[in-house]
């Protein structure tokens, strides 16, 4: 058995210890609010953060996370009240197909986490790792900048 913490849950899944923590997130544990892009690590869908660091859960296998704290896009939102990123988002109509926007949010709110005032340039460093095939990245840009300080 994998054990896991993820949004604040223990969780006990039946995974072998290669999986990648995206498909036990999504196929074992039933949370299917992280993304499959690409899988290889090259689009950023799959974000998650361990011990608050954006990381790319396609390419994380799942023992290797035992003993972290796991965030996902289920646990952003603090109860009922949405995370200042999300609000921000929905603020500005920032997803358009919204498929890569989980992973948006994941590496956003790490960058806000780090840095609640982030430049233009902290933004782009910070958001490079996601890739948006409809093009929000002027609205992800603007959102960001809303949810800051
Ligand atoms: Fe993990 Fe694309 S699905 S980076």
């Amino acid at each position: 058995m994998i054990k896991l913490t993820v949004n604040g849950k223990s969780l006990e899944l039946d995974a072998d210890p290669n999986m990648p923590l995206l498909y036990a997130l999504r196929d074992i544990a039933g949370m299917t609010g992280t993304k499959f892009g690409c899988g290889v690590g090259q689009c950023g869908a799959c974000t998650v953060h361990i011990n608050g660091s954006p990381t790319r859960s396609c390419l994380t296998p799942v023992s290797a996370v035992q003993g972290t704290k796991i965030t996902t896009i289920e646990g952003l939102a603090d109860g009922d009240t949405l995370h200042p990123l999300q609000q921000a988002w929905l603020d500005n109509s920032v997803p358009q197909c919204g498929y890569c926007q989980s992973g948006q949010l994941m590496s956003a709110a790490a960058l806000l986490a780090g840095n609640p005032s982030p430049s233009d340039a902290d933004i782009d460093t910070a958001m490079q790792g996601n890739i948006c095939r409809c093009g929000t990245y002027p609205r992800i840009k603007k959102a960001i900048k809303q949810a800051g300080v």
